[in-house]
């Protein structure tokens, strides 16, 4: 029987719409919930939404409609946001249906049963965005500890759960699961937060009424908390007669939440479960934040990304790639639109998508399309085969600890080492020198890479497969779609056809700065329309900085004449400026000596020296050709010899 992987994110706020940040979390779950279920695990991926509490009254409120009204709305675009970013969620979970509200009054009437609740009065400080209890003495510079914002004073009869009684019981057991919180630095913190006393939680309000009614008791709601912690074992029927997800699934959870939700996931809930008699969860990962310019995203800064938007300009797969790249394991990780673009033209389009497209025309124009049986493997093959046997089994270790940027780390190995295969290879040198069999192994191991950086793809950027599988022409061959399939290096059928279709992420145009009105009419305005897409793409794309290191000049022609012994050299004698250069050209068929003398042509001038026939040529002059006619280069209008081409 496979063996079972839960994978929850929280559950969100429908406060207000979700950001780019939320976005995060929950791609992170998708992206190890997809990988599981291609190792074979059977995968349980919940999400949901944390409908309760005093924030999301008061927003109701505000909005002039009733709670449920307003978290309707909102919960809607949760939904239609994941179906837009590809979320593969099992079930979705909501804080006010009754599955849960029965769920949460069951575990609240147990732990009463056995004297781990008891009525008392509350007295100190509540955060509402975070909907948190405060002592005065946790309390910094009178603010929110968490999130710096006020606090309001509470002094209310309220419900007590008997936390620190389980202070010990904790210790020991985060002690014998060392692997219980991740990333490590997490659990240090925690560990002394406990080791630093455990105070009773206040676990039910009174002064506001959206919530689940504490049983027998109907003036107090739940704390949205105790609530929403108990959706991730709600939600499997935990407590009902049908529980068979429950006893299938649990504890084998992975919790993913943010640093700054780290302690009620690691301290109340498994404290809450092990009272409950319940299993502690396996593991919790505390993922860093996403900054923005001005730090944290919020609402009053006006500095709030949609995801949506980014979603429609870019793709999902390419805002997934983002997130999943930008965030170095556990720490931090910043967003600009500026960034993201960045690296969608490097990675994306320029290193995979530029792989994926000059590897098929290289099969299309020197294999007719159709995948060649390799000739033997060259140490060439033997090296790229070793890149992507390290890389797959990196990507394996690096998602098992959920560094996602550091399996695409990984997985780029592939992709650098792959465009460097193709330059070093050169197969447009083989099919002009007609070693075909040399050939037929360069084309048949890039597809083979291809497919494999497909298959390892697939987690982070589901929209990747279905749209590559037909240009590689194994839309019908799952075997080979599969994760074990890549572990079999040489799976590639050859006679496969493959189709070249529209680059896999076109280029974007740079983020185009704020501009103010203009004063320009619009119609005065030249209009640039976008050109066809053309691909030229055998070689590797270059940076302008890779330009930039060629030194490119105008020269003269002072004097030419035929190498001797030859019929297709002439040597040129160059005037660039102040000075001299002697350059040797293979264009003796094409053009006479004496015609060439005067005439201002363009010269590579930092290329290195190379003997010919003798004689030392200091440099390459510039030429078109079509494989028979060739056209030196030469400037459009007379200007000083010298002058630079850039
Ligand atoms: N409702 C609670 C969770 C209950 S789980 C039983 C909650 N909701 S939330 O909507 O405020 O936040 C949900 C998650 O989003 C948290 O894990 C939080 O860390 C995460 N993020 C909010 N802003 C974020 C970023 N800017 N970056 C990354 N994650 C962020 O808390």
């Amino acid at each position: 029987m496979a063996e079972p992987f839960y994978v929850t994110t929280p559950i969100y706020y429908p406060s207000d719409r979700l950001h780019i940040g939320h976005a995060l979390t929950t791609t992170m779950a998708d992206t190890i919930a997809r990988y599981k279920r291609m190792r074979g695990y059977d995968v349980w991926f919940l999400t949901g939404s944390d409908e309760h509490g005093q924030k999301i009254q008061r927003k109701a409120a505000e909005a002039g409609i009733s709670p449920q009204e307003y978290v309707d709305r909102i919960v809607a675009t949760f939904q239609e946001l994941w179906r837009q970013l590809g979320i593969s969620y099992d079930d979705f979970l909501r804080t006010t249906e009754e599955r849960h509200k029965k769920a949460v009054q069951t575990l609240f009437r147990r732990l009463e049963a056995q004297g781990d609740i008891y009525k008392s009065t509350y007295h100190g400080w509540y955060c509402t965005p975070c909907e948190t209890f405060w002592t005065e003495t946790r309390l910094a510079q009178g603010c929110c500890p968490d999130c710096g914002r006020p606090v309001e004073k509470v002094a209310e009869e309220g419900y007590f759960f008997r936390l620190g009684r389980y202070a010990d019981q904790w210790l020991r057991f985060v002690e014998e699961n060392p692997d219980f919180i991740q990333p490590p630095s997490r659990r240090n913190e925690m560990i002394s937060f406990v080791r630093g006393g455990l105070e009773d939680l206040c676990i039910s309000r009174t002064t506001f009424d959206w919530g689940i009614p504490v049983p027998g008791d109907p003036k107090h709601v739940i704390y949205v908390w105790f609530d929403a912690l108990t959706n991730y074992i709600s939600a499997l029927g935990w407590g009902t007669s049908e529980q068979e997800k429950f006893e299938k699934y649990w504890p084998a959870v992975t919790h993913l939440v943010g640093k700054d939700i780290v302690r009620f996931h690691t301290i109340i809930w498994p404290i809450m479960l092990m009272a409950a008699g319940v299993a502690p969860p396996r593991r919790v990962f505390g993922h860093g934040w996403l900054m923005v310019s001005g730090g944290k995203m919020s609402k009053s800064k006006g500095n709030v990304v949609d995801p949506m938007v980014l979603i429609e300009k870019y793709g999902a797969d390419a805002i997934r790639y983002f997130l999943l790249r930008e965030l170095p394991y556990g720490a931090d990780g910043y967003y600009t639109e500026e960034a993201l673009v960045e690296r969608y033209n490097r990675d994306l389009a320029n290193d995979l998508g530029n792989l994926f497209s000059r590897s098929l025309a290289m099969v299309e124009r020197y294999a007719g399309g159709v995948v060649p049986v390799p000739g033997p493997a060259t140490e060439r093959e033997t090296e790229l085969a070793a890149v992507v046997r390290h890389s797959i089994a990196r990507t394996e270790q690096e998602l098992e600890r959920l560094d996602f940027a550091g399996a695409l780390a990984a997985i780029w190995e592939v992709v650098d080492r792959a465009n460097k295969y193709v330059d070093e290879a050169a197969p447009w040198n083989l099919a002009r020198e007609k070693q075909t069999e040399r050939l037929h192994t360069v084309l048949y191991h890039l597809v083979e890479t291809l497919r494999v950086l497909t298959v390892l793809l697939a987690p982070f950027m589901p929209g990747l497969p279905p749209r590559v599988w037909p240009q590689l022409g194994l839309e019908a061959a799952p075997q080979l779609q599969e994760w074990e399939s890549i572990h079999r290096w040489g799976s590639f059928p050859p006679g496969a056809k493959v189709k070249r279709k529209a680059p896999l992420f076109p280029r974007q145009e740079g983020v185009a700065a704020p501009v103010a009105e203009a004063a320009t009419p619009a119609s005065t305005v030249p209009q640039i329309t976008p050109r066809k897409e053309v691909t030229l793409t055998e070689m590797a794309t270059v940076s302008i900085d890779d330009f930039a290191r060629l030194d490119l000049r105008v020269a003269e022609v002072e004097a030419a004449e035929r190498v001797a012994g030859t019929d297709r050299l002439l040597k040129l004698a160059l005037r660039v400026g102040e000075e001299e250069r002697t350059v040797v050209a293979g264009i003796a068929q094409v053009y006479q000596p004496e015609e060439l003398v005067g005439r201002q042509v363009v010269l590579l001038a930092n290329l290195q020296p190379a003997k010919l026939r003798g004689i030392t040529s200091q440099g390459m002059i510039l030429a078109a050709s079509d494989g028979e006619a060739i056209s030196l280069l030469t400037v459009d209008r007379p200007i000083a010899s010298g002058s630079k081409i850039t």
